[in-house]
């Protein structure tokens, strides 16, 4: 999330900021209409697809699918944190980051977070530099001096208080220790007035794990020869996010000004061993499977990903579920693939047998997206009959209604059509029967589409109603009472329901600040693109009157109301059993109106 930088001031920024103009300061804009549209800058293209809406405050290309905020232009185009951003944003706003994100970020707690961080790593190294069971370790692991430098690796000792007692000497510092998450608060037992403090990581190799700016902001620590746990990270603090960081990314960012590519493995001593070989863009996630946090950081820097998993089980299970994160963001320019390793071996230990250029050629056999998600599919089923075929089909969509429109999703659908021996604009029918398709050819002008075609299409009421709030927020408040959605059984409902209270509670609600605020979100992916499209109708009021009815279908079809009305349609039609008239009976005493039939 974002941090510690409160939503208001997000906000904030973001109504204060001109999307037209930050952007437009650094490729050349062309008006058209309300629009303003370029050849797109994160993909190469002869003929302008690129969109930027000043109502919105979000941009939109309908050749790559990129998009977003004026925050998240700058992230994408400048290549900075959203921390960054937003300080750029604040900066240019002439607007002082508020104190409580000052302390987590910048000044006060942070820095005196970062300190103690810093003061750590020195201390453990040093600690590596003097113990010849811990250097002999690090050598038998065939790592060289060079490369325990250029990582900063460093050692805790096999002590209860060695770090507590160099730097944990007053109250305050203990406090700052615990913070960190070097510490550990004993729990206390019966009236001990006090259970005291050890420390985190005893008699460990200790990976400091740094961010973009090189600052130390956690720790991987691995056993030395047997124990439990092997690795042990640093807890969840003010300065890190598991989910978020990736190990090796600042180092490969110093080997490289521009990549060709991100390779993601699993383990520290990989990335360590990669870099020594010489294949510096190596990163690893931290115990996690790759998240789409992680995966939009990347995509910020490079436009290709190998996934490389060892060939366990284990690793089979993480690559799947990397697959599914990856999904939504397997947009078109975009490269995603997967590597696996031999049965027993992991990079670190082909690496040392085989050298950076036979490693290097493992790269070429590496499976497209595309295909694996084909190949692991058609494990699962029995291609030879019919009803097999179908089963393909069935487990291949909601997996392909999470890609974005592209060319990848194209070739997805062409494989699948080969296997099924099906044509495949048929298939490619099937797919998407039941999604929302969103209108890629025409940009984001409004559409004068009648009020009456929309409410026609029940099936996508929900969307719709989404689309409404992201476009018209104001229109919000022409819904009575938000709550009312609640309990309602359909994916999805929650996240209406929360998008018209942020809408209804912001001071200052546009399309970009709801953003904003589902950044970090799985929904963000699908909200942005509804927000790309065309808003369904021109205006706020005509919107506001549309949601209200929306919402309000909704609520009939999905809620209490409509058993009632299934009964009494059924009750007319065919008659009921006796449990049926129960029920009914039940539900009718519980309104005090006959329900109005639809
Ligand atoms: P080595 O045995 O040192 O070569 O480690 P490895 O990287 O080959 O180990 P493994 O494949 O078992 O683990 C890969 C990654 O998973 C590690 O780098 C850790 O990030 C994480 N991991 C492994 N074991 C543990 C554990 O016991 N606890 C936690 N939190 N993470 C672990
Ligand atoms: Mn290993």
């Amino acid at each position: 999330m974002a941090g510690r930088i409160p939503q208001s001031f997000i906000d904030e920024l973001i109504a204060r900021a001109d999307i037209v103009e930050i952007i437009g300061a650094r490729i050349s804009l062309k008006k058209a209409g309300r629009e303003y549209k370029a050849c797109c800058p994160f993909h190469s293209e002869k003929t302008p697809s690129f969109w930027v809406s000043p109502d919105k405050q979000f941009y939109h290309c309908f050749g790559c699918g990129a998009h977003g905020t004026a925050l998240g232009f700058l992230m994408e185009y400048e290549k900075l944190s959203f921390v960054e951003a937003v300080e750029d944003l604040a900066q240019r706003a002439g607007l002082e980051l508020p104190r409580e994100a000052r302390d987590a970020h910048n000044s006060g707690g942070g820095a005196d977070l970062h300190q103690v961080m810093s003061q750590s790593a020195q201390f453990f190294a040093q600690n590596l530099s003097d113990n010849a069971r811990a250097l002999a370790y690090v050598d038998k692991r065939g790592i060289e001096p060079g490369t325990a430098r250029k990582f900063a690796l460093g050692y805790a000792t096999d002590s209860w208080n060695a770090l507590l007692n160099r730097f944990g000497s007053q109250e305050a510092d203990r406090q700052r220790l615990l913070l960190a998450g070097l510490i550990i608060e004993r729990e206390r037992r019966g009236n001990e007035r006090e259970g005291g403090c050890y420390d985190r990581f005893r008699d460990r190799i200790m990976f400091p794990i740094r961010d973009s700016r090189g600052r130390v902001i956690a720790f991987g620590g691995r056993i030395l020869d047997q124990g439990e746990p092997k690795y042990l990270n640093s807890p969840e603090t003010p300065l890190f996010h598991k989910g978020r960081e990736l190990y090796g990314l600042y180092e490969a960012r110093q080997a490289h000004a521009d990549f060709k590519r991100l390779m993601i493995v699993e383990g520290y001593m990989d990335v360590v061993r990669l870099h020594q070989a010489g294949i510096t863009y190596a990163v690893a996630t931290l115990g996690t499977a790759t998240t789409q946090e992680h995966l939009n950081k990347i995509f910020r820097l490079t436009s290709e990903v190998v996934f490389c998993f060892d060939g366990d089980r284990a690793g089979r299970q993480a690559a799947w579920r990397a697959l599914d994160n990856a999904l939504p963001l397997a947009r078109d320019g975009r490269e995603l693939r997967f590597l696996f390793l031999p049965e027993g071996q992991d990079p670190d230990s082909l690496v040392g047998a085989e050298g950076m250029a036979a490693f290097e050629a493992r790269l070429n056999t590496a499976l497209p997206l595309s295909e694996y998600l084909v190949q692991q599919l058609v494990a699962q089923t029995d291609l030879l009959h019919a009803d097999g075929r179908a089963k393909l089909a069935a487990l291949a969509k909601p997996l392909f209604a999470r890609m974005p429109e592209g060319v990848l999703r194209e070739l997805l659908a062409d494989r699948l059509a080969a296997e099924i021996r099906m044509p495949a604009a048929k298939l490619k029918q099937l797919l998407l029967s039941g999604a929302s398709s969103r209108d890629t050819s025409s940009p984001m002008e409004p559409m004068r589409r009648t009020p009456e075609r929309m409410s026609a299409g029940r099936r996508n009421m929900l969307s719709q109603a989404i689309s409404l709030v992201l476009h018209h927020p104001r229109a919000a408040h022409a819904v009575e009472d938000p709550a009312a959605l609640s309990g309602l059984d359909k994916p999805g409902i929650s996240v209406l329901q929360t998008l018209l209270e942020q809408a209804r509670e912001s001071h200052q609600p546009s399309t970009a600040t709801l953003l904003e605020r589902w950044r970090d979100l799985p929904e963000f992916e699908r909200l942005a693109e509804l927000a790309a499209g065309a808003p369904l109708v021109p205006d706020a009021d005509a919107a506001g009157h549309e949601l209200s009815m929306a919402v309000q279908k909704l609520i009939e079809t999905l809620g209490p109301g409509h058993r009632t009305n299934e009964l009494l349609r059924k009750a007319e039609e065919l008659g009921l059993n006796s449990d049926e008239k129960a029920e009914l009976s039940q539900l009718l005493k519980s309104r005090n109106q006959p329900p109005s039939q639809t």
